[in-house]
């Protein structure tokens, strides 16, 4: 059960790799259940996704979505809250009715039982058929962040200091940064029918090599991938330059 790596030259043509994977998971079946992530790298994706919504009438009105996160404490009107994100980047652009979309309520008065519940949706949705995911510096998938085992599942998380540091850059100041998130589990991520990561930029290329090459271990919680039948890492070159081929590469 490798990984499967595919590496390609640029940024760009990461997301035009996983737009078209995701376009044709919608072709062959228009209600899908997708698996969405925030953040710098699947920004690139989500634009030729819409541009094949405008352009090839790639439609989204069936399908069902589930975001990783969400801060704890902001509202759905900031501007860094994921909800806002996901609008601004993607679902405000193409044909998907706001009730199909699916994200952690950072201000749920009790974030168990909102964690539970989206558990729940997504196991009353069928189960995610594809989950988009980005990685962290440390190794974390969605806010698993080091010290996540790989039967965890949705709950509240305390975000890692250097995840702090590095969202900080969409902040005034690093002391706005949420110190708390609501996370889907790697359980929870490991249950998807397909994984999709996609890293870019040499500062992400050391938790990819961990991930792909160093043994499972909660300490670079990405590595738990490893026992998912069906996971591809698109790469720009520099995310690959620590990359060793024990794996098979296509
Ligand atoms: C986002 C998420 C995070 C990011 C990761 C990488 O919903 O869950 O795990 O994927 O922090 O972020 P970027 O892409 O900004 O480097």
């Amino acid at each position: 059960m490798a990984i499967q790596l595919d590496i390609v030259e640029t940024p760009d043509k990461v997301a035009q790799k996983a737009a078209s994977i995701v376009a044709n998971l919608i072709q062959a079946k228009p209600n899908a259940v997708l698996g969405l992530a925030t953040g710098s790298t699947p920004v690139p994706t989500y634009k030729r996704l819409v541009q094949m919504h405008r352009k090839n009438g790639l439609s989204f009105a069936h399908i069902t979505t589930f975001n990783l996160d969400e801060y704890v404490g902001l509202p759905e009107s900031h501007e860094q809250s994921y909800r806002f994100f996901m609008h601004q980047n993607f679902f405000q652009h193409i044909d998907i009715p706001p009730e199909q979309t699916h994200i952690p309520n950072g201000l749920a008065p009790d974030p168990d039982q909102e964690c539970e519940a989206f558990e729940s949706k997504i196991q009353s949705a069928g189960g995610v058929d594809l989950w988009l995911l980005g990685i962290g510096h440390n190794g974390h998938i969605a806010f698993n962040e080091p010290g996540s085992s790989s039967d965890s599942r949705t709950r509240l998380i305390s975000i890692a200091p250097e995840t702090i540091t590095a969202n900080s850059r969409f902040f005034d100041h690093p002391s706005q940064v949420p110190r708390q998130a609501l996370t889907v589990g790697v359980a929870t991520i490991l249950e998807a029918g397909k994984i999709l990561l996609l890293a870019t930029g040499k500062d992400k290329a050391l938790a990819v090599s961990k991930a792909m090459n160093g043994p499972v271990s909660p300490n670079w919680p990405a590595s738990a991938l490893q026992h998912h039948p069906d996971c591809t890492f698109i790469l720009d070159q520099e995310a690959a330059s620590l990359m060793t081929f024990t794996h098979s590469t296509r």
